[in-house]
């Protein structure tokens, strides 16, 4: 049986966008079965109705400083459609810590950075004022702290001299794209465990080679 996933978006879903291609796949463990948006100017949302998922739209604005009553709402939509796992991708809305709790180990978050390392916003900025030769993209488990939690899985790109923060983070994006679903992947499988508030994976088939940069020859 496959996994039923629920992606939550705000913006521009990309990352929603390589999750449902991924998904479309006939072996893939998981199956998106509802995008959801906090808002309704979503440019994601068009996207994810071309690709036939189901969509629903749960503004959270009118609920202001009220998280918890948005998110009763939310797990309401959840528990009608059986949801196991929840994608959360590129969601500008912060949890309440209970919700964080109930969902703990079923509930994934994209950032583009190698955490810990530049949480928060301008992620691609602040990379770029530490001067650091290798950045990327880190899938981890949610928790109450933002951008932390046990990670999944990380992918490094070169950072270059010249990059501006819209050069790296267009870099950053293609290995968003692959990381993803191969965290997404793994979960599903119940290839991965958490202890001790740390992830750690069974069944590792490849490692690719090391990064190193620059190099001159
Ligand atoms: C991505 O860079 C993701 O890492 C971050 O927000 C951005 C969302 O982009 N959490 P998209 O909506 O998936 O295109």
């Amino acid at each position: 049986m496959k996994r039923r996933v629920a992606i939550l978006i705000s913006g521009r879903g990309s990352n929603m966008a390589a999750l449902l291609r991924a998904a479309m796949q006939p072996d893939f463990p998981a199956e998106i079965a509802v995008v959801i948006s906090n808002r309704a100017d979503a440019a994601g949302l068009q996207k994810a109705q071309e690709s036939g998922v189901a969509v629903e739209i749960i503004e959270s604005k009118p609920f202001g400083k009220d998280r918890a009553g948005f998110e009763a709402k939310l797990q309401q939509a959840l528990d009608a459609r059986g949801i196991e796992i929840i994608c959360l991708a590129g969601f500008m809305r912060l949890f309440t810590a209970e919700f964080v709790q109930r969902w703990y180990g079923r509930m994934l978050n994209i950032h583009p950075s190698l955490l810990p390392s530049f949480p928060g916003l301008d992620p691609h900025g602040q990379a770029l004022r530490a001067g650091v030769k290798l950045s990327g993209a880190t899938v981890h488990f949610v928790i109450p702290e933002t951008d932390a939690g046990p990670i999944v899985m990380q992918g490094a790109v070169v950072v270059r001299d010249n990059d501006t923060p819209d050069t790296l983070s267009t870099r950053i994006l293609g290995v968003e794209h692959r990381i993803y679903p191969e965290a997404l992947k793994l979960l599903a499988k119940d290839l991965v465990r958490l202890e001790d508030g740390l992830c750690r994976t069974s069944s590792v088939e490849r490692a690719d080679h090391s990064l190193i940069w620059p190099m001159v020859s």
